[in-house]
């Protein structure tokens, strides 16, 4: 797989990574979470099909892997599995996040999965977390989901906490999170530290549903950041999964294209994302292996203008997809 380097970091990264989100933690909220965990939640077995997964990534040619202090073991699956197949520090670049603590307490049934709190203190104590469980592998640590009403990015505390982490060699990145994605990316532009830009890569969600913070990516892409995309399938939305009655002309748009160029819609709605001129690498949030094998399809879809003009249509106004997504039920 193509590798590139992350905007102005010095690290490079496969254009499709892995994320952790659905792999670390039995309770997730993509569409069909729990029938991608029915042969087990132990945390033996999930830290089992986390490495199968890891492993096939791994085979395929997957440098990138994004984890979270709230992905219930996520860093620490991750950690076993490159110590267990001796993956150097510089061989993989991975990415965390602090800011939500995981609470669940490896319940799906939780009434409070994670709990989010952008203080400082809390940057101290899970930067100290993240760091003893990964080590020399932790390469960029990104505030988790952050926005303008949160203040944490007008915070002196968390900045000087930040560049802390900086001047010890981990880059600093943000989540962006929301309808207002955009204008939360916009001013983290902004942000300096003893006259630098704070921040060294930015993770957004972009879709074929939700695309509006494309402008703003591309400022951060012109800036220097690394741009690193989520939520390309709009959390299992923009898969065969989605049978909600509203999602039908979508979906049978998407299979039409699919169709025409011989891919899935997966791989199809991947492939968009990277053929977006400022993304760097898009993330597979696949919680199983064949999963993973069709979303890199999307290496091969060959996305096209035909294909970007027939699914403009599909667009949402921002509001209504975020809303969407807060209804999406922990399963
Ligand atoms: N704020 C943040 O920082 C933030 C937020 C969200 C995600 N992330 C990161 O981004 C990564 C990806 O995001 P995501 O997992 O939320 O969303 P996503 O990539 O939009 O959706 C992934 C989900 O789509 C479904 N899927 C994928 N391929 C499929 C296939 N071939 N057939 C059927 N279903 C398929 C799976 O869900 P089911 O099988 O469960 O249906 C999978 O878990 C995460 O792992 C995490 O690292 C970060």
């Amino acid at each position: 797989m193509q590798q590139v380097s992350l905007g102005n970091t010095g690290l490079m990264v496969s254009r499709i990574g892995l994320g952790l989100a659905a792999l670390g933690r039995p309770g997730y909220m993509n569409l069909g979470h729990a029938r991608d965990m029915a042969d087990g939640v132990s945390v033996e077995a999930m830290e089992a099909r986390a490495h199968r997964v890891l492993d096939a990534a791994w085979t395929r040619g997957v440098r990138y892997f994004d984890a979270a202090r709230s992905y219930g073991r996520a860093e620490e699956f991750l950690a076993s599995w490159l110590r267990s197949r001796g993956i150097a520090a510089e061989a993989a670049t991975v990415g965390s996040k602090w800011g939500y603590t995981y609470t669940a307490g490896w319940r799906v049934d939780a009434e409070v999965h994670e709990v989010k709190d952008l203080s400082a203190a809390v940057l101290a104590r899970q930067a100290a977390e993240s760091r003893s469980i990964l080590g020399a592998h932790l390469d960029l640590y990104q505030i988790h989901s952050a926005t303008l009403e949160s203040g944490v990015l007008a915070d002196p505390a968390v900045a000087a906490g930040l560049a802390e982490l900086k001047n010890e060699g981990v880059r600093i990145g943000l989540s962006v999170t929301g309808p207002a994605q955009a204008e939360t990316l916009r001013r983290a532009l902004e942000v300096e530290w003893e006259g630098s830009p704070l921040f060294d890569a930015v993770q957004a969600t972009w879709n074929l549903l939700e695309p509006s913070a494309g402008a703003a990516l591309g400022a951060a892409h012109a800036a220097g950041m690394g741009v690193v995309v989520k939520e390309a399938l709009a959390n299992g939305r923009l898969t065969e999964r989605n049978q909600a009655p509203e999602a039908r002309r979508t979906l049978s748009a998407l299979r039409g294209e699919a169709g025409r160029l011989g891919t899935t819609v997966d791989a199809l709605a991947l492939a968009a994302v990277l053929a977006q001129p400022w993304a760097h690498v898009v993330l597979s949030g696949a919680a199983a292996e064949r999963q993973l094998a069709a979303n890199l399809g999307a290496l091969e879809a060959g996305w096209d203008d035909d294909a970007a003009d027939r699914l403009r249509g599909m667009v949402e106004a921002p509001e209504a997809y975020w809303a969407q997504r807060g209804r999406l039920r922990w399963n």
